[in-house]
């Protein structure tokens, strides 16, 4: 078993280097194997994650060679996929069985797709609902909407869903699934989540409709099928949701200054700086081209006092990755911090709100667990303990960064799925730790 153990450190003082991000890697592996032509990714995320999504690409008839550290030459199929000869692994990613769906449901193709113990226990049903109704055939063999998943593709109509949650993910396989059907397909959005779907798609030679809000005012993304994606060369930027462990270390430890250049810094996923500065931390985030399709900078965070603040509403899908370090943050800063409207996170790799309430209150933190979200009085001091992690990255990482803040030893176990995000934390953590 792998573990981390962490103790209190002084001011961090560093550049930090921060791998490629999760969701931009997924997506430029999965576009550009759909694509005609050789599109070349850099700066991609090797995780494990990711890594499940090449390997899936891959048997589903994609040319995908590693050409050296975070760079992929991809020989497109032009859109046309090959019957994969087994199963299709997933691994622990639900980004990559969820987008899969849209990509197969239209493709004359079969495909098991199969996940480890945490992805077996995600919700499906949410994919499986739109891309039936456009036509596609779906069987749960983990009974209610539950991994292993069979999707038998087809030809598909084209369809005008209205998401009951805010899921980029949802939002991206329907869209996925209407590049092949004839006519129309639209998406509205309850609340505006991560959207490198249309602005990648919209690299690769896709024509969206991202103007037009429905009758309530809500973001509707449309695009007309039938559409063939252009293959083209992609950079990958840093992962703010990897960044973030550090933008909550650094601002919260007094004395430290951490620099991290090339971090993405769409506007759909930067929540985790505003949440952070309304809590009194200092935060320059500087981009280098603001007219990219997806914007990176420099970002430097100094070290000062944090106090409480509330997270909810429609800035929940943008922080949706970053809300256990942000209760890790709450449990560091004076005052009160709530969450709430984060109902979602119960069904991430782990129930998040159990698993980081429960974590904290082992180090001596007053957290109170909502249906959807959780109350920290922050303030009380936090002091070592021995936390699980559930098969989850962030909430390993969550609680080293919060093992950085307590007194006396704090040992995380099984951090062996780090390796989904950020294979490198381990090492970082290492070096702001002087060993
Ligand atoms: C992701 C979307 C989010 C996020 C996940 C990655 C994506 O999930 O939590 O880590 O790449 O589209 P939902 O869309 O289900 O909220």
């Amino acid at each position: 078993m792998k573990r981390f153990t962490v103790r209190a450190c002084g001011p961090i003082k560093a550049t930090l280097v921060i791998p490629g991000d999760k969701s931009m890697s997924h997506r430029s592996a999965m576009f550009a194997s759909l694509a005609e032509g050789r599109s070349v990714i850099t700066g991609f995320l090797e995780a494990e994650d990711c890594l499940s999504t090449v390997n899936a690409m891959r048997s589903l008839g994609a040319h995908i060679e590693h050409m050296g550290q975070g760079t992929f030459a991809i020989e497109g199929t032009g859109g046309h996929l090959a019957q994969p000869s087994g199963d299709v692994d997933c691994g622990n990613s639900g980004t990559t069985m969820r987008l899969l769906s849209g990509i197969v449901a239209s493709q004359p193709i079969r495909a098991r797709m199969t996940g480890d113990v945490s992805l077996s226990k995600r919700p499906m049903g949410r994919v499986i609902k739109p891309l039936t109704e456009m036509g596609a055939r779906f069987t749960a063999e983990g009974g209610d909407g539950k991994p292993p998943l069979v999707v038998e593709g087809g030809s598909l109509k084209p369809l005008s869903y209205e998401m009951p949650v805010a899921s980029a993910q949802v939002k991206s396989a329907v869209l996925l699934a209407g590049l092949s059907a004839q006519g129309e397909t639209s998406v509205v959005e309850p609340a505006a989540c991560r959207d490198h779907t249309e602005r990648m798609l919209q690299e690769f030679g896709v024509t969206l409709d991202l103007g037009t809000p429905d009758s309530n005012g809500r973001r509707r993304i449309a695009l007309k099928g039938p559409q063939k994606l252009r293959a083209r060369d992609f950079a990958v930027p840093g992962d703010i949701s990897s960044a973030a462990f550090w933008l909550v270390a650094g601002s919260a430890k007094e004395g430290s200054e951490i620099t991290m250049h090339g971090i993405g810094l769409n506007p759909t996923r930067d929540g985790i700086i505003s949440v952070l500065r309304r809590m009194g931390a200092d935060i320059t985030a500087t981009p280098s081209d603001p007219t990219a399709a997806e914007p990176s900078g420099t970002i430097v965070v100094t070290g000062g006092k944090l106090t409480g603040t509330v997270i909810a509403g429609a800035e929940i899908p943008n922080v949706i990755d970053e809300l256990p370090i942000l209760a890790v943050a709450g449990a560091i800063a004076s005052g009160t911090t709530i969450i709430r409207d984060a109902k979602e996170l119960r069904v991430k790799e782990t129930d998040r709100i159990a698993a980081v309430a429960g974590n904290l209150r082992a180090m001596g933190a007053k957290v109170t667990e909502t249906e959807d979200g959780m109350v920290i009085e922050g303030g009380h001091p936090l002091h070592g303990a021995t936390l699980q992690c559930f098969h989850d990255h962030r909430i390993a990482m969550s609680g080293a960064i919060a093992g950085l803040f307590a007194e006396g030893e704090t040992v995380i176990e099984h951090v062996e799925c780090v390796d989904t995000s950020y294979p490198t934390f381990g090492a970082t953590l290492a070096s702001v730790l002087g060993r």
